[in-house]
């Protein structure tokens, strides 16, 4: 297994390994100790999966998300329900996929009371030129944080809500009363301790975070414009040129994504994603 770095803030690619064969143990663990030295980004190109191993491999991570009773439960794969589908494409008028999801910055499912983990989303078909997704190292944003600001950021909550989706994530979606109720926003810690590595990330994303506890509405507007400018400039930043058969891993506990829609109606986007439970996010006191 050979390693490149991407970015200076995030990123690894991989290169050396073939997924399509039972991951062992001690391969996982080396992959897994990459992507965690990597600010939770991890690029292996070229592997041809079936949906079964996209699972298997993604299982290795812990237990996977089926998006039961979520807005998006339509463009689940029809005989894997542990794949979500991101696409553009329409076949016989029938949407393959999920159009324009992740258009915004967010980490996936922080809106829920234990937010995704890991998130596994393998290139089917990616158009000639567009569709990149790019990320931002959270605990990068954090290390740039004055002690005083770390100081007054480090006993506040934020309250995420799947509502919120202030960038549009449920735009053109029928989103019904029974799914808003299934989904009541989460309050979590805004300095996040990282469960496995222990450093502290910035866990807040314009996409779902709605509000800080405790603060005027003026205050958290003005806290969270400052957050959210932070956790979003570019030099935390790695942008994802997508090829098909690309594998890309990234830690939704320390880092956000985009996903720009700039191909609509220039060529197919297909991609399929595994979701992984995560933990209740650790406050930076513990
Ligand atoms: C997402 O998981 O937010 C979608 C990312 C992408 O399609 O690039």
């Amino acid at each position: 297994m050979q390693t490149r770095r991407l970015c200076p803030a995030i990123g690894t690619e991989i290169v050396g390994v073939d997924l399509s064969n039972p991951v062992s143990d001690e391969t996982f663990e080396q992959i897994r100790k990459v992507w965690h030295e990597s600010n939770g980004l991890v690029v292996i190109r070229d592997q041809k999966l079936t949906e079964e191993q996209q699972i298997a491999f993604s299982r290795k991570f812990g237990k996977l998300h089926t998006l039961q009773g979520h807005t998006v439960t339509k463009y689940l794969h029809p005989d894997h329900p542990e794949i979500y589908r991101v696409s553009n494409k329409v076949v016989d008028g029938k949407p393959q996929g999920r159009k324009g999801a992740g258009t915004y910055w967010h980490s996936d499912q922080s809106y829920e009371a234990t937010p995704a983990h890991a998130s596994v989303l393998y290139a089917k078909e990616i158009p000639p030129v567009g569709g990149d997704t790019i990320f931002a190292s959270t605990q990068r944003a954090y290390e740039a944080l004055s002690d005083t600001f770390k100081a007054f950021l480090l006993p506040l909550k934020a309250v995420h809500s799947f509502a919120n989706a202030s960038g549009g994530g449920f735009r053109n979606e029928v989103v019904t009363k029974e799914q808003l109720d299934a989904a009541p926003p989460s309050v979590h810690p805004i300095i996040r301790k990282h469960a496995e590595t222990g450093k502290f990330g910035v866990f807040v994303n314009p996409g779902f975070t709605a509000y800080i506890d405790g603060l005027d509405p003026a205050e958290s507007r003005a806290v969270l414009g400052y957050l959210f400018e932070l956790v979003t400039k570019p030099d935390y930043q790695y942008r994802h040129r997508w090829s098909p058969n690309d594998m890309v891993i990234w830690d939704n506990r320390c880092t956000l994504h985009y996903a720009v829609m700039d191909y609509d109606g220039k060529g197919d986007r297909l991609m399929h994603r595994c979701t992984v439970i995560g933990e209740t996010p650790l406050p930076a006191s513990v």
